[in-house]
């Protein structure tokens, strides 16, 4: 009988993306199949989010952007919105074993000043706690927006250079600004859930991602749909605007 780690076994090690971002979409419509309530399927889908870590980690992935609220979630009832912040500062607080046995190196982007003070502050604490760590780089999109992102980008390379002699921003110039600049652009954006869009999710650094779309809702992921995805990625061949 296979097992999961055979079939990773059958991924190429030399073609691995180095950074994937997954849009975790489908957590209410898994509670509402079951006729739970919707908070329900975001508490299952950190257990899908823990998963696909650990088997991130396993494959050999370096980074890990998770879409975890975006700036315009706050649009969802107060209710829904004050659980998934809690869940997540929660999450931060509590799984440090998880981090630690896993060696993850936790970072954040998005607007960090958006978010309540004790989110903001279990992310500060995490973010540094788990700096020695080199496993995998786990980024958690909260309060994440491409849009967002690149304007807070403009705006600070703005308040850095405005005391310069006249200067025009560069694409480079640009990209020091935005949240991660040590993360390469992703390889890879998979979302779960069935639609087929970005959702305001890595604008700027999608420009020539590979896109992963499954039906399968978040909640029931498993490193068997992370292995299914990467090897999709596997076969395709990448241009970026040159010959075929
Ligand atoms: C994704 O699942 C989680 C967040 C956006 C926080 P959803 O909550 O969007 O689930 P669906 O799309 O309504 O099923
Ligand atoms: C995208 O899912 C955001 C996250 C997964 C955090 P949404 O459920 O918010 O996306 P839309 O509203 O269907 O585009
Ligand atoms: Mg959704």
């Amino acid at each position: 009988m296979s097992t999961a780690r055979d079939s990773a076994q059958s991924l190429t090690e030399s073609n691995l993306p180095v950074h994937v971002g997954i849009i975790m979409d489908g957590n209410g419509r898994w509670a509402k199949q079951r006729k739970l309530k919707r908070t329900r399927g975001h508490t299952e889908g950190i257990e899908a989010a823990k998963r696909v870590v650990v088997a991130a980690r396993e494959i050999g992935i370096r980074y890990l952007s998770l879409y975890s609220f975006s700036t315009e979630n706050w649009k969802r009832a107060k209710d829904e919105v004050a659980f998934i912040l809690a869940l997540v500062a929660r999450n931060l607080r509590e799984q440090y074993d998880f981090y630690r046995e896993n060696h993850i190196r936790l970072f954040h982007s998005g607007n960090i000043e958006g978010l309540p003070p004790d989110v903001r502050s279990e992310i500060a604490a995490v973010t540094a706690d788990t700096e020695h760590y080199d496993g995998i780089y786990v980024n958690l999109a909260v309060n994440y927006g491409g849009r967002d992102e690149i304007l807070r980008a403009v705006n600070g390379w703005i308040a850095d250079h405005n005391q310069a002699p006249a200067q025009y921003l560069t694409l480079d110039g640009l990209r020091a600004y935005l949240d991660l600049p040590e993360f390469p652009d992703p390889d890879l954006i998979i979302r779960s859930g069935g639609h087929k869009r970005l959702s305001n999710f890595l604008l700027w650094e999608s420009a020539y991602s590979e896109l992963y779309f499954s039906d399968r809702l978040w909640p029931d992921w498993t490193r068997e749909d992370l292995i299914a995805a990467i090897k999709d990625f596997q076969v395709r061949q990448r241009n970026y605007g040159g010959a075929e």
